[in-house]
């Protein structure tokens, strides 16, 4: 059985991958991708950013994003919407801003109800804020947290509610994973910030961008997802699963850690009710971010550079 199957089975809402729009031509790829019974869950890994959504102020593009989401579509694929508030991928006329608080709320705002409108009633879930803290806990240095300190994050997930009512809204982040000072935060500051400014958090999405050797237990994972549905939040979920070796190639025996490792993070979230599902950051080494961040880093997902399934598929097909 296949992914997604094994997974809906197992009390999930899905496996899915993320996509791009470089990458949807290529026919072999296709034929894995459009598989909704390996893959019921699509993430644009691009598409829906601020750089390509608005990149100019007050003209919005949905081009990129409309590929991938109509793919899904096509495919009867759910579809987690990536992502509104970010400070990376930001077009510089909003990062080289020297806004006011009133101006640089109503560039969220106007931002959200418009990419969030196009999209309204096509999106399971959208990644309302991404990467608003650093490890330490504090919240990270953007032109969102200079202007506005924390209160970016509230009036971001109220413009989302407002935008599309359906859509469950998620705070999302890496190394959420395990429990530290960055998990803490979410606990401690980023859900109370929300819900103080009225508004309402659906789920946290911890992206899992992990390192073969370095990945925590099953039971460590488990009990931090299970902080977040404690501290309030309805689901969490693996929004961005890719487990890498930082030396290449991998040697038959990293490829069974590395499948060892893919099964506790999936466990993980067998583990939890409330988590609804796992989404790797694309399904194939081939199209994998990782070695253009991370250089000298790959060989992170579960089908290899030929589209042929490793050992890591069998490790996860087995937990599910
Ligand atoms: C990555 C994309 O995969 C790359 O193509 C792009 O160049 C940079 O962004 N966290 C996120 C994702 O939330 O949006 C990032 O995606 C990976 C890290």
């Amino acid at each position: 059985a296949q992914l997604h199957s094994l997974a809906v089975a197992a009390g999930k809402l899905y496996f899915g991958s993320a996509t791009d729009n470089g990458e949807i031509t290529d026919t072999a790829y296709r034929a894995i991708l459009d598989n909704a019974d390996e893959f019921g869950q699509i993430t644009p890994g691009n598409g829906q950013k601020w750089q390509f959504t608005e990149p100019t102020q007050g003209q919005f593009s949905y081009t990129s994003g409309d590929a991938i989401a109509s793919l899904a579509k096509e495919n009867n694929q759910l579809l987690r919407c990536h992502t509104l508030v970010w400070h990376s991928q930001l077009p510089s006329w909003v990062s080289g801003g020297s806004w006011t608080e009133a101006e640089l709320t109503s560039i969220i705002e106007t931002h959200i109800s418009n990419v969030v409108g196009h999209y309204k009633g096509a999106c399971y879930s959208w990644d309302v804020v991404n990467e608003a803290l650093n490890e330490d806990g504090t919240l990270r240095d953007s032109i969102f947290s200079q202007v506005l300190g924390s209160s970016f994050i509230g009036i971001a997930f109220h413009a989302a509610g407002q935008a599309d009512p359906d859509a469950l809204l998620y705070y999302n982040d890496y190394n959420l994973e395990w429990t530290g000072s960055k998990s803490k935060a979410v606990i401690n500051t980023v859900i109370p910030a929300i819900k103080a400014a009225g508004a309402e958090i659906d789920g946290v999405g911890c992206q899992a961008h992990l390192i073969v050797g370095s990945v925590p237990s099953r039971a460590d994972m488990a009990a931090t997802l299970q902080s977040y549905i404690d501290a309030g939040a309805a689901e969490v979920a693996y929004t961005e699963l890719d487990i890498r070796f930082s030396s290449l190639p991998p040697t038959d025996d990293g490829l069974k850690t590395q499948g060892d490792a893919y099964a506790d993070v999936v466990g993980a979230c067998l583990d939890v009710e409330e988590c609804v599902g796992i989404t790797i950051w694309d399904y194939t080494d081939k199209y994998s971010w990782i070695p253009s961040v991370f250089p000298g880093s790959g060989a992170a997902l579960l089908y290899d550079e030929n589209l042929e399934k490793k050992p890591a598929w069998t490790s996860v097909s087995s937990i599910l």
